[in-house]
């Protein structure tokens, strides 16, 4: 690793705690229930990158990232995959902005590379009805990758009719609206650095846990 350990020394800031850390932030008062702490999330993307890159050791896999929910997630585990990978974006929609989903899958950014012959791994933040995720699978099944699997750091803890299939779970979690770690409140809160419930009041009572 000689020659490869930082050539430009910063001075350290005590006052700066890395971002990944809790930090107290006005969100917080928004905030009713953390799920899981920072730490608990970066010891788990760890133990999920060191398992992932011992299956993709060899296959430069592609890591699909579903934006933007997904951005914090993925940016922490390709970082903690030692291992040749790529990785690519799309970009779907089906929440507009509330709460509930509304049944509808749509692309808004797709792919700029090929899928074909390729070890794809779709990086979700959540799945809760499985719709966007069933959607996700059929579309780049279509293009006919050499594998395909979902890494998602969330699983809901709901029925769902059809299951789709999760390869690899990070924490399941009980059916309420949460976020934080990259997932969002009408576009706000994902850069709290835990997973966190939302006070009812914030979301106008439309609260997730409330079917
Ligand atoms: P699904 O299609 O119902 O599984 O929902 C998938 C997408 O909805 C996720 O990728 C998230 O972007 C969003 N989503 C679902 N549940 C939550 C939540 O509790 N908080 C924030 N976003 C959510
Ligand atoms: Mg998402």
């Amino acid at each position: 690793m000689d020659g490869l350990t930082g050539g430009i020394n910063l001075p350290p800031s005590p006052d700066v705690p890395p971002a990944t850390l809790a930090r107290p932030s006005p969100m917080d008062a928004d905030i009713e229930d953390v799920l899981i702490g920072p730490e608990d999330l970066q010891r788990r993307v760890a133990e999920l990158a060191a398992e992932l890159a011992g299956v993709y050791a060899e296959r430069n896999p592609l890591l699909v990232g579903v934006l933007k929910g997904a951005v914090v997630f993925i940016v922490d585990l390709m970082r903690a995959m030692a291992i040749p990978l790529q990785v690519e974006f799309m970009a779907v929609s089906s929440y507009q902005g509330g709460t509930q989903t509304s049944g509808a899958v749509r692309i808004v950014m797709d792919l700029q590379t090929s899928v074909e012959g390729r070890d794809v791994l779709i990086v979700e933040d959540i799945v809760d009805s499985g719709l966007t995720l069933r959607y996700l699978r059929d579309y780049l099944l279509a293009q006919r990758p050499a594998s395909l699997a979902v890494v998602a750091l969330l699983n809901k803890d709901i029925a769902r009719v059809d299951a789709v299939p999760i390869e690899y779970t990070g924490f399941r979690i009980p059916d309420r609206f949460v976020v934080g770690y990259g997932l969002d409140y009408a576009e706000r809160y994902r850069n709290l650095p835990y997973i966190g419930v939302i006070k009812p009041v914030v979301t106008g009572g439309a609260d997730g846990a409330v079917r």
